[in-house]
């Protein structure tokens, strides 16, 4: 039996569930719309801000990235992702910073939001506990408290939709009830085509992974919410396949990049170029991706593309994530790996915190 389709050794080599978790994504989401309801925002409540930051790494950053790019063109204040230590001199008193770290202990980002108490701004910190849940809490900060027990990146139904619901709820941006909906009836319907028990021959999350294999993958996504989802693919082909990846923006690679496929083609026909194609692009847009891949498609092993599906951009961003997300599980268990620990990630956390002692 093929290995996609083997129930009995994807249960042997997933000891943490990771697939369980995908398949469970939409639940995710769901409890995130109760989390939020039941959350205290009484102190920033329609309350105006200068510009709202979102501090974050990784799995839990992602969200940072992804909440920008749909609200970059309704929002009224600038929105900015912060992934460092340090915070922009430019946030201070009247900003909203929002702050999410699954774990609530990851460094960087408690020290940016030990950055934003001093500098008086508003706070908002998204978590399931840690550090970060006991100054939120010891400071009377608003805290949002998702579910523990996952890894930060199989947590992002949590995290992404608690922090874009909540910011909705005190009303710092606006989402609409309808692309929420849209985003969980397309969702579902994904759910039921990528779960383990729909076999290789109609599950696109099956065929995408085995079209990856022994590929290294190259996710290019337009500038916008589809880029921080292209990055979205590569981190989690990164973090669950195990495997080196690497993402980039039209129009951007379009000045550089493109140019930078002319050598070493005897490793780049290793690699798939993955593309996300999005009817409602520019006709600019849509010539550069096809031109682009033309002109590069002789130095690929392959191009594949990847429609994105739905109405609103909620619904794209998410149901184009999904499938990234469930494949790059796929694609662990392609290479006999099992997609849940992340032990350099581990290792390094460690090594930096001897240097507290
Ligand atoms: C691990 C993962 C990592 C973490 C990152 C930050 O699954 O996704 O990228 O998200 O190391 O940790 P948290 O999310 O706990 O702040």
């Amino acid at each position: 039996m093929k290995i996609l389709d083997d129930l009995k050794k994807i249960k042997e080599l997933d000891k943490q569930d990771m697939l369980g978790i995908e398949e469970r994504f939409v639940d995710q989401l769901i409890t995130a719309q109760g989390i939020v309801k039941s959350a205290d925002y009484k102190n920033l409540k329609n309350k105006s801000f200068k510009g709202i930051a979102i501090l974050g790494m990784g799995g839990s950053g992602v969200s940072g990235d992804i909440i920008k790019n749909l609200v970059i063109d309704s929002c009224e204040v600038p929105v900015e992702v912060i992934k460092d230590y340090e915070l922009p001199a430019f946030i201070r008193e009247g900003w909203l910073v929002v702050a999410i770290s699954y774990s609530g202990n990851t460094e960087e980002t408690l020290s940016a939001i030990g950055e934003a108490f001093k500098r008086n701004c508003e706070i908002m910190c998204i978590s399931s506990g840690g550090k970060l849940m006991e100054i939120a809490s010891e400071k009377n900060k608003c805290l949002v408290k998702v579910p523990g027990g996952l890894q930060p990146r199989g947590a992002s139904g949590y995290l992404l939709f608690s922090t874009l619901l909540s910011l909705n709820e005190i009303g710092a941006i606006s989402i609409s009830k309808s692309d929420i909906d849209e985003s969980l009836e397309l969702l579902k319907q994904k759910v039921l085509l990528y779960k383990r028990e729909s076999g290789q021959s109609d599950n696109p999350a099956k065929q995408l992974a085995l079209a990856l294999e022994g590929c290294m993958a190259v996710v290019y996504g337009v500038s916008g919410f589809l880029s921080a989802i292209a990055y979205r693919w590569k981190c989690e082909i990164n973090e669950n396949s195990k495997c080196p990846s690497f993402s980039s923006e039209f129009p951007e690679l379009n000045h550089n990049e493109t140019v930078g496929w002319e050598n070493l083609s005897e490793i780049t026909k290793k690699f798939a170029l993955i593309v996300f194609k999005d009817s409602s692009a520019s006709e600019r847009i849509k010539v550069r991706i096809d031109t682009t891949s033309e002109l590069i498609r002789k130095n690929l092993g392959k191009i594949i593309e990847i429609p994105v599906e739905g109405r609103s951009k909620l619904a794209r961003a998410l149901s184009t994530m999904y499938l990234g997300d469930i494949s790059s599980v796929y694609l662990a268990f392609l290479y006999n790996t099992d997609p849940t620990p992340v032990d350099r990630i581990s290792v390094l956390k460690t090594e930096l915190a001897k240097l507290d002692k």
